[in-house]
């Protein structure tokens, strides 16, 4: 992708920064970025724990991967290439989410860790928050939730993650979740201990989703 930017832009500084932004909502901000196969859970442990957080008066916005691909990433396929722009749109979308004082929860394959590595620069190490969802391929084409695991071994989507297309296992996650045989209440509260951990809030970790 050719990128441009003009010589004639001047970064304009807001007054209300994410510090006061931060001040407001009781809670810092980041970038949860959950990454895993398709059907290996990371939509719905997201808006799982966006519900959790939701509860506890936090600011919080999910951004789905089939979600973004029908406006903001449309024009992009499946390639390595179009998947690294899609992850670098990605990247810029979830630091200026940081800067507006929300958690962000990210729910994107993010196959190649070259690209998960450029997000994290791009956001920075303090805000950006690897979360794996580890599922088999073996499970996730069990489950095969949007049926798109079929249509791939019948050869209907070309380069399909896990099938035809790579997908890299963070080393070093920030966080692990077995989404095989973790529960999702489970799951969302190893997160939750987490950013409490961080000083990222402050969740009451008795409190259960309504
Ligand atoms: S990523 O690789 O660029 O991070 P992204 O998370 O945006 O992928 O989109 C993945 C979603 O697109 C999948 O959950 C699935 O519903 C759909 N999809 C359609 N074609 C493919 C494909 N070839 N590989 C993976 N997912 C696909």
């Amino acid at each position: 992708m050719n990128q441009k930017h003009s010589s004639n832009t001047v970064w304009h500084h807001a007054t209300v920064t994410r510090v006061r932004r931060e001040r407001l909502n009781h809670h810092q901000s980041a970038v949860l970025w959950f990454t895993g196969l398709s059907g290996s859970g990371k939509s719905t442990l997201a808006h799982a724990l966006e519900e959790y957080l939701h509860q506890q008066q936090c600011r919080t916005f999910v951004l789905d991967g089939d979600n973004v691909r029908h406006g903001l990433c449309a024009d992009l396929g499946f390639s390595i290439e179009d998947r690294s722009e899609n992850m670098r749109r990605l990247g810029e979308l979830g630091k200026l989410f940081v800067e507006s004082g929300n958690i962000t929860l990210t729910a994107f394959i993010s196959p190649l860790k070259a690209d998960r590595a450029q997000a994290r620069q791009l956001i920075g190490e303090r805000d950006f928050i690897e979360i794996f969802c580890d599922c088999s391929l073996n499970t996730c084409e069990k489950r095969d939730v949007k049926g798109l695991y079929k249509k791939a071994r019948a050869g209907e989507i070309k380069q399909f993650t896990g099938i035809s297309s790579p997908y890299e296992q963070p080393d070093n996650p920030d966080i692990l979740i077995d989404t095989d045989k973790q529960s999702l209440e489970e799951s969302v509260r190893i997160i939750a201990k987490y950013l409490n951990q961080r000083g990222i809030c402050q969740l009451d970790l008795t409190q259960t989703v309504d």
